[in-house]
This record gives structure tokens, sequence and C-alpha cells, in this order.
């Protein structure tokens, strides 16, 4: 068994999409085994996103995921790193592969609806994050 973390970003939030998400977790093998709805502050936003701090898109990303609230899980699986990550899709929703969350409903680069962290070593990092 692999944890990672998941979160479910403010758009699908506010869209009440967030009960969709965690069903089709479910019914994807996935195992929630940690839940919090929170908002995040735009300093933790900030330390959260900080690989990303040289980006262009680092500024409009911290406001967008501390505009309201977001649903971060402990997700269990075999495999649950990769597996959560091509269960989201790719990060632009125009690239995501039919079936997949992003595709589904994310509603651009952005805007995404969900993050999964991206290796074993982010998983534990994020993990450690959100729940201690
Ligand atoms: P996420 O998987 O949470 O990881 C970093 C986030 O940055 C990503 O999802 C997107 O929300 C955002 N992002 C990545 N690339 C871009 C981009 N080119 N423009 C705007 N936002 C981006």
């Amino acid at each position: 068994m692999e944890r990672t973390l998941a979160i479910i970003k403010p758009d699908a939030v506010r869209r009440n999409l967030a009960g969709y998400i965690i069903w089709r977790l479910g019914q994807a093998g996935f195992t929630v085994t940690e839940m919090r709805m929170e908002r995040l502050a735009r300093e933790r936003a900030r330390e959260f996103y900080l690989v990303h701090r040289n980006k262009p898109f680092y500024d409009g990303l911290v406001d967008f995921i501390s505009s309201g609230p977001i649903v971060v899980m402990a997700i269990e699986k075999r495999n649950a790193v990769s597996d959560l990550r091509e269960f989201i899709g790719a990060t632009d929703p125009a690239d995501a592969a039919c079936g997949t969350i992003r595709q589904e409903i994310a509603l651009n680069i952005q805007e995404n609806s969900m993050h999964a962290s991206d290796s074993p070593e982010n998983a534990v990092r994020e993990l450690a994050f959100f729940f201690g």
C-alpha cells in the first residue's frame, strides 16, 4: 500500500463537486484515510507551491488556491501516487485523457479541480505539510 496527497481545489468545491470527486475516488479503488476542508492562508499556499516560485504563474496560482475552501485528503492504494495522477489527468484539461477528472470538470490549466503529489518523495512531504 502507498499513500499520497489529493486536494480538491477551490473551483471544484465552489461548484459543489467535492462529493462527486470523493465518490469517483472510491469507485476507482482509492481509500480516503484522512480528510479535512480548510481555507489555505496565502503564506501557507506560497509555502506549499514553493517549487513553482520562479514560474510566471506562481502568484496567480497562490491567489487561486487560497481563494476559497479546499478539501485535503490522504489517499491509500497500491501504486497510489501514479494511479492518482492518472485518475486526475494532465495539468491542462485540454490535454487530459477521456474519463479523467480534469477532462470532465476542470475549467482551465490553473483552475484544474484537483492536485495530486507527483512523486513518492513529494507525497511524503505533502502529507506531512497537511497532516503532520
Ligand atoms: P497542480 O497539480 O496543483 O501543480 C501546480 C499547479 O500550477 C497546477 O496544478 C496548475 O494549477 C498550475 N499551473 C501549472 N501550469 C500552469 C500554467 N502554465 N498556467 C497557470 N497555472 C499553471
